[in-house]
């Protein structure tokens, strides 16, 4: 049911012509219908050209294609359509028709255009198409602005206003001052955070009234707008949206097609089509028979060349050219045209420098001729078709008819006078149109890219690059930043350069971790070269910082041995350098490598060494990586080398170690502590501890301490009963961390999904679990011997009592060899009751009270009170029997 105040919000939003109450299928009552007049589509190149547009041909079968399609949103079913077809071919015409088709039903449409110029601007077409549902006059100002901004997010997206305004209003550049607070998101997921309601406010028009949703030219959408359309791709099947789409054949899209999508592959026009456009083009003016048919038979069928060509024709002021006049090709043709325009083709090419859109402002900086000469070019350029105009000189905007006149007017420059130009829009922007220069640094890096101008274009990328990522937008930012390396790396070899160089591609590296993970291929090759550059230059701090990366990303996917070499190496490197925070990364590397790899003596080495420098501000504040995980890890490995209170102790450290109000430290940490209480079998307080995390982490969607936390509370919940649960808890929490490519810890997290299994009552689904878990990562040996020894207690359940005290004596083997008293203790109780019960009760009680008597605290914890009841249960009955 559309709700009434959606109605008055559509209302206020757009002009819209009142069509009266009718009665809709499904809806009780009547409703107040309103066609939405604009913003329409008539708002880009056609709606300049309307008058003079060539009269439509042909597409009958696209036409009714896409008109049964709308009929299908009309009736709640969404659809994606997308239009492909060579430049020129009539894409964009044909979506112009198509909204000239619907104008008769109720509908909005939102037109969302990416430009060439635009590909590394974040959000560029989405942006603009906002733009156009507010429809603010240029008198609004922002309080009003972000006023409408508002109601329409609380009314068509029905969401948080606290926490979405700030992530949308600098897409509208409105600025919001201190009255929201900062969020407190995670910037990637601010950036999810940011999509989702995108997606929300665009379903949310659609089902207040069937919408069009036309982006043209995906081909050259930025990376954020795209992302933008696959979700909408996704979730649009059940909303009355059209997604219609238009690109040229290169573009691949990165969905796959469902039943609700349709895909038009746009085919040349008939003869007789193109022959009915050369008439319509040369309107009055006879033209031969052999001039058509020549034009006809060379433009094959692409009605742009057919008009360019047609006019070409009519230019030239002969009717009747004969074959080898006429151009061959639409580039020859356009030259020809060029060629033609006298002093208004040099206006023209100054114009593409600038882009396919320029305002009558910057192209008179760039190219200083008397005012009324310029304007006279720029008539006859309209006249001739080649531009269209909005607005009125000396505030005028003009757009090139089509990209292909304006890449042609542009390669038709010499390349010294192209880099010329560059230079002196580029000047221009700098010093003059200081607000495109802030909002759009891009735009300027391309002019100082294309004018040689390296220095400043290296500047204005990395400006680029650090504006994107101050919006969140990931893909742009590491774009801007490639292209600020890729420019850097030109210059003179010199020790200056290289570090230029790695400051840049450690910024790569950092937009490589948030948007392809840590161990993506990826990523893995710019470390590497990050690497090979640090080494080359010698730099110190670059060297160490590299080591710890190639480190840290082995240790993510779980190729411990390497992250050990790196680990050390990175160690020494710190050393020499000395600085307290690459010490503390480096001995925090050390300490979790050493402990999924089961050398304690290890962890215990450098948690001491490595403790001085944790304090560090920068390395306490260094999320996911700090001293939050080192003194946890350290608290763990202290527990498992029986000592209790020391791993009480660190633990406290560890809180100690988080920033108040922080969610993503009180989340990881608490994650983090209920794991210890699962390692002591609390399983109470690890349910509450992993449960909070769980709702924290999940709230704010931090994605590596979701994924642990669903891991620890599944073992709490299966262990306190509730086994089904625990397991798909678990199970969940290992596709997460693989999800991110997080595989460290892996064996840990398959044992305590075989141990669940186990209490559901599943002994050979969770034989197979355990199996898993001891190959999954042979070098990880940390969690081996308690995962023996669960697997022994399985096949004690079904009656292989050998292959039960193999595995449980091999647990205790592995365990004295690695210090692990607590996995000792409990493997040794798991073997002494096997002992007992096959009539070796002398050897149980030795055997146990040898590891019992080792410890001197935690002497509350469960494994030793069951050692102590056992011993007592066997000292009691005493004796061989
Ligand atoms: N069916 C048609 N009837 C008449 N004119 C047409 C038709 N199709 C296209 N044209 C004209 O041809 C020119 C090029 O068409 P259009 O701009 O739609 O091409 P396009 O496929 O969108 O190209 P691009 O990939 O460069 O965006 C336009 O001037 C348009 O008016
Ligand atoms: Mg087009």
């Amino acid at each position: 049911m559309i709700s009434d105040a959606t109605h008055r919000l559509v209302s206020g939003l757009f002009v819209v012509e009142d069509r009266g109450a009718q009665a809709l299928k499904g809806v009780e009552r009547p409703l107040q219908l309103y066609r939405v007049l604009r913003p329409s589509g008539m708002r880009g190149r056609f709606a300049a050209a309307a008058a003079r547009m060539t009269p439509f041909v042909g597409r009958e079968d696209e036409l009714r294609l896409l008109l049964n399609r709308w009929e299908r949103v009309r009736e709640g079913e969404g659809q994606v359509v997308t239009i492909i077809g060579e430049a020129g071919i009539g894409k964009s015409r044909l979506v112009q028709r198509f909204q000239q088709e619907i104008a008769a039903t109720p509908y909005t449409w939102l037109e969302c255009a990416t430009a060439p110029f635009f590909q590394n601007t974040p959000f560029y077409a989405v942006a603009d198409m906002l733009q156009q549902t507010f429809h603010w006059h240029t008198n609004q100002n922002s309080e009003r602005r972000l006023a409408a901004l508002e109601a329409s997010l609380a009314l068509v997206a029905g969401v948080d206003l606290s926490e979405v305004v700030p992530l949308i209003a600098p897409l509208l550049e409105l600025p919001i001052g201190d009255k929201y607070p900062l969020s407190s998101l995670a910037p990637d997921q601010q950036r999810k955070r940011l999509l989702a309601t995108l997606v929300a406010w665009t379903i949310g028009f659609a089902k207040a009234q069937p919408l069009v949703m036309a982006t043209e030219d995906l081909h050259w959408a930025d990376p954020s707008t795209l992302e933008l359309h696959q979700l909408l791709v996704e979730q649009s099947a059940t909303a009355p949206l059209m997604l219609l789409c238009t690109a040229r054949p290169e573009f691949r899209p990165q969905w796959p097609l469902r039943a609700h999508h349709t895909q038009i592959t746009l085919n040349r026009l008939s003869a007789r089509n193109v022959r009915t456009m050369v008439g319509d083009v040369a309107a009055q003016k006879a033209l031969s028979e052999e001039t058509i048919a020549t034009v006809v038979e060379r433009t094959s069928g692409v009605p742009l060349f057919v008009e360019e060509l047609t006019r070409a024709v009519l230019e030239s002021g002969n009717a009747k050219l004969s074959g080898h006049e006429i151009p061959v090709t639409l580039h020859d043709s356009l030259m020809a045209r060029l060629d033609r325009l006298g002093p208004a083709k040099e206006v023209i090419q100054v114009g593409a420098v600038i882009g396919g859109e320029f305002s009558f402002d910057l192209l008179h900086a760039a190219h200083p001729i008397a005012e009324e000469d310029l304007q006279r070019a720029l008539h006859s350029l309209a006249d001739a078709d080649l531009l269209y105009v909005r607005g009125i000189a000396p505030d005028a905007i003009y757009q090139f008819k089509h990209a292909l006149i304006r890449d042609a007017a542009y390669e038709a420059l010499l390349k010294s006078r192209r880099k010329e130009l560059h230079s002196l829009v580029a000047r221009t922007i700098d010093e003059r149109l200081t607000a495109l220069k802030e909002a759009h640094p891009e735009v300027l890096a391309r002019h100082w890219t294309e004018a040689g101008e390296t220095e400043r274009a290296i500047a204005e990328w990395s400006k680029a690059g650090k504006a994107a990522y101050a919006r969140n937008a990931f893909g742009e930012a590491l774009e801007s930043y490639q292209r600020a390396v890729a420019l850097v790396s030109m210059l003179p070899e010199s020790p200056e350069r290289d570090l230029r160089e790695l400051e840049l591609r450690d910024l790569v590296v950092i937009m490589l971790y948030v948007t392809k993970g840590y161990a993506a291929p990826e990523t893995v090759d710019d470390v590497a070269r990050f690497a090979a550059l640090a080494k080359k230059s010698g730099n110190l701090p670059h060297l160490v910082r590299s080591v710890f990366r190639r480190g840290f990303t082995a240790f993510i996917s779980g190729d411990l041995p390497v992250a050990g070499t790196l680990a050390d190496e990175a160690l020494a490197l710190a050393q020499r350098e000395g600085s307290p925070h690459d010490l503390a990364g480096a001995h925090g590397l050390q300490i979790w490598v050493r402990y999924w790899r089961g050398d304690l003596g290890g962890v215990e080495e450098h948690f001491v060494n490595g403790l001085k420098f944790f304090d560090d501000p920068s390395y306490r504040q260094t999320r996911g990586g700090g001293a939050i995980p080192g003194f946890a890890y350290a608290s763990w490995s202290a527990w498992t080398l029986g000592r209790k209170k020391v791993a009480h102790k660190r633990e406290a450290q560890m809180m100690a170690a988080v920033t108040a109000n922080d969610p993503y430290d009180i989340a990881y940490s608490e994650a983090l502590a209920a794991r210890l209480r699962g390692y002591m079998r609390e399983y109470k307080q690890a349910e509450a501890l992993a449960a909070r995390a769980l709702e924290l982490s999940e709230k704010h969607e931090f994605p590596y301490p979701t994924a642990l936390a669903r891991c620890v509370l599944g073992q709490a919940r299966a262990q306190l009963g509730n086994a089904t649960e625990g397991i798909d808890l678990i199970r969940k929490g290992i596709a997460g961390l693989l999800e991110i490519g997080s595989r460290f810890g892996i064996s840990n997290y398959m044992a305590y999904l075989a141990e669940a299994q186990e209490c559901e009552g599943s002994i050979a689904d969770a034989l197979e679990t355990v199996e898993r878990a001891l190959q999954v990562n042979p070098d990880e040996l940390l969690y081996r011997p308690e995962t023996l020894r669960i697997r022994g207690a399985l096949r004690l359940k079904q009656g292989n009592t050998d292959l039960a005290k193999a595995d449980f004596r091999d647990a205790i083997a592995l365990a004295q060899k690695m210090s692990a008293k607590a996995w000792e203790l409990r493997a040794a109780i798991s073997l002494a009751r096997l002992l007992r019960d096959t009539g070796r009760r002398d050897e149980a009680r030795t055997m146990l009270a040898e590891i019992y008597k080792w410890f001197t605290e935690g002497f509350d914890t469960a494994d030793l009170r069951d050692a102590k009841a056992l011993l007592e249960e066997l000292s009691i009955n005493g004796g061989e029997r």
